[in-house]
């Protein structure tokens, strides 16, 4: 599994406080099944010292750290850039700031979590005709989106990518949100499956076994590491498998119907 959303790096956002921390969570990740973890701190209005370089010396510590601990995780740069944060940032600063750094073509964009998206669309589309390709970061916890899916949709149309969080497909954000993430991965909706890790125990760095236990085993190469992979490298999207039609409910895998 290849992680495109998890914040990891120490004492930088709402993730680990120390390294000690991130070293934990690192193994809880490779634990779980995964191999490589973009590093995806915040850059927002809340974190307003968080840029590309910060990012950059805190994966090229936790790298030396990860090694004299002998765990055996790859970490890229990223970010999860919130909209209002992005529409200020020069061009020079996006580039360094997407997923896989440079080499990358694509930016993580929070979807907002409050009551209204306004503005999103706009602030995409300016980001898009600047040259920044876009993931959309948990659509299924955007209040907008649940009320509004047609608005989702029309971004995705338009050629940008959804990433939906692992930990919603298995109910760790209530009913609604795992209803919502199920729909945008059935209908095709959700390209990447991420874990937005927070800490080893809290908002686990976990994929793969949230994959199995919701249903999508066959299809978690292509939304955990093939996607992931073609992301990273500026290489073309691999074409969607057949999704279920619809989600199973425990009992009914149970009984294998
Ligand atoms: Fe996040």
């Amino acid at each position: 599994m290849i992680d495109i959303h998890c914040h990891i790096l120490p004492g930088i956002d709402d993730g680990p406080d120390t390294v000690e921390e991130s070293v934990a969570l690192a193994r809880a990740a490779v634990a779980a099944g995964t191999l490589a973890i973009v590093a995806t701190p915040h850059v927002s209005w809340d974190y307003p010292v968080n840029d590309a370089a910060r990012i950059a010396a805190g994966v090229a510590e936790l790298r030396v750290a990860l090694a004299a601990a002998d765990v055996p995780l790859q970490l890229r740069t990223g970010a999860e850039l919130a909209m209002t944060r992005a529409a200020e940032l020069p061009d020079e600063e996006l580039v360094a700031l997407r997923l896989g750094g440079p080499e990358g073509t694509h930016l993580l964009v929070e979807c907002p979590l409050s009551p209204t998206a306004t503005g999103l669309e706009q602030v995409l589309g300016i980001l898009r005709s600047r040259g920044h390709e876009i993931v959309l970061a948990h659509p299924e916890r955007c209040p907008a989106f649940q009320r509004d899916p047609a608005a989702y949709e029309r971004l995705i149309a338009q050629g940008m990518l959804g990433q939906v969080t692992a930990g919603a497909l298995v109910g760790r954000f209530g009913r609604t949100v795992q209803d919502v993430a199920h729909r945008f991965v059935r209908e095709g909706l959700a390209h990447a499956i991420a874990s937005d890790g927070h800490s080893a125990e809290r908002r686990r760095p976990s994929i793969g076994p949230e994959l199995v236990e919701a249903g999508y085993g066959e299809q978690a190469s292509w939304l955990a590491h093939e996607v992931p992979y073609a992301i990273l490298t500026g290489g073309p999207i691999p074409p969607a498998p057949a999704m279920p039609e619809r989600r199973r409910s425990g009992l009914a895998r149970l009984l294998g119907r």
